[in-house]
């Protein structure tokens, strides 16, 4: 028996997953139904007592949405992924599915703001506390790890600084504290960085990233082992009804046929950008993954396969500084969201952080000069230049 072939990530973005119904169509069909019919009594019978399996709503399971989920399956190389309706849905449910009262997190604190409140306001409601750690020192995990936990989560690189985890190392301690290891994957990509095969248990994406890329739609995805993804977190997902809408997944599953070219010309630019303001601009100080300067870069040359899309950088001047900057931009846009074909560019204390108080703000070190730009498709130049034109105005 001839095995698989395993394709290359370019081509399971385009094709894996894709599953064509009777009319032999060349696109993904979209099925916008919410329910299904039978034959017979004894066949939606034999669907609901697991004899057979079929779709029997769309709560559960869409045609659509399963191919979704099975090319970004291959794509991560998962044996399992479920979607969901945002990505932070992708994140509650795994935390609400998997942990229970009693139980301990470890998380480095370095997260986007909507994961914090969730770890320090909403789970401890439930009995969940969290300890909350430097994610760059390894004596810090070293030490949090060494009672028992049930769950280690990070995010690497982090939002908005791009601090990054030691993925491998800290999935070794987790395991050893009884943890399992869950791994927000949005900045990196499945194209830049695979932490199932650096022992991580759990990854979670927001898809309204990079995967849709064009600023439409809001999707999640979570992806590991079919003994926890679709044993305990399905469960939770099916019961609870954060699900994906055919639409949405239609449109994501398209976009992600140009994601590697999308995601690798955006890398490209990023870095590009990032070297620039280094040399061009010695007062601001950047942040990106693979330049040399940034403190985890052999970490990063090591566990990542690109710099990612995103650069930060620290303007002297705080927020006056920033908000001058910001709005004597002409072509990238002010916008909180990322991985767009369009630039986007956010100021994070006001903005994607607002809700954490100055206290909290300080220690995640995200200061009032800090920006945060999310490099698009457009010709890298003419990003340069725009930006340019705004850091100018800061000393005119
Ligand atoms: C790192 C990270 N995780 C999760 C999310 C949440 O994703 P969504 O907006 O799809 O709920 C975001 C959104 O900005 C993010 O940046």
């Amino acid at each position: 028996m001839t095995k698989n072939p395993v394709y290359h990530p370019d081509t399971i973005a385009v094709r894996g997953g894709l599953q064509r119904s009777e009319f032999d169509e060349a696109s993904e069909a979209l099925y916008v139904t919410s329910g299904y019919v039978y034959s017979s009594a004894e066949e939606a019978e034999s669907s609901f007592n697991g004899e057979k399996d079929r779709f029997v709503y769309s709560r559960y399971s869409n045609p659509t949405v399963r191919m979704l989920e099975n090319r970004l399956s291959q794509l991560e190389g998962a044996e399992a992924c479920r979607m969901t309706s945002s990505g932070m849905a992708a994140v509650f449910a795994t935390m609400a599915s998997l942990l229970k009262a009693g139980d301990r997190v470890v998380a480095s604190r370095a997260l986007f703001g909507a994961c914090y409140t969730i770890l320090t306001e909403i789970m401890p409601k439930w009995g969940i506390t969290t300890e909350l750690i430097d994610g760059t020192d390894m004596s810090a995990w070293k030490s949090a790890l060494s009672q028992p936990a049930q769950m280690v989560f990070v995010e690497t690189p982090s939002n908005p600084l791009l601090e990054l985890v030691d993925l491998e190392a800290v999935s070794t301690l987790a395991h050893q504290a009884g943890a399992l290891m869950v791994v927000d994957n949005v900045f990196a990509t499945p194209l830049g960085q695979r932490p199932l095969a650096l022992g991580t248990d759990v990854v979670i994406y927001s898809a309204t990233k990079h995967m849709d890329g064009h600023g439409r739609v809001l999707a999640g995805a979570i992806l590991g082992s079919s003994d926890i993804v679709d044993d305990a977190i399905f469960k939770f997902l099916s019961r609870t009804g954060p699900s994906l809408s055919p639409f949405n997944a239609w449109v994501v599953l398209k976009s992600l046929e140009s994601m590697p070219y999308r995601v690798d010309r955006m890398v490209t630019s990023a870095h590009h950008i990032g070297q620039y303001l280094e040399t061009h601009c010695p007062d601001i100080k950047v942040y990106y993954p693979y330049l040399e300067s940034h403190p985890q870069y052999d970490l990063a040359k090591r566990q990542m396969k690109h710099g990612g899309t995103v650069v930060a950088f620290a303007l002297p001047g705080g927020k006056e500084a920033s908000f001058t900057f910001l709005n004597h931009l002409k072509l990238i846009d002010i916008s909180n969201n990322l991985g767009d074909a369009k630039s986007l560019i956010c100021h994070p204390y006001t903005t994607t952080h607002s809700s954490l108080n100055a206290d909290q703000k300080h220690e995640l070190g995200i200061s009032e000069g800090h920006i945060r730009l999310s490099v698009g498709l457009e010709h890298p130049d003419d990003l340069i230049g725009d930006l340019m034109a705004a850091y100018a105005r800061l000393s005119a």
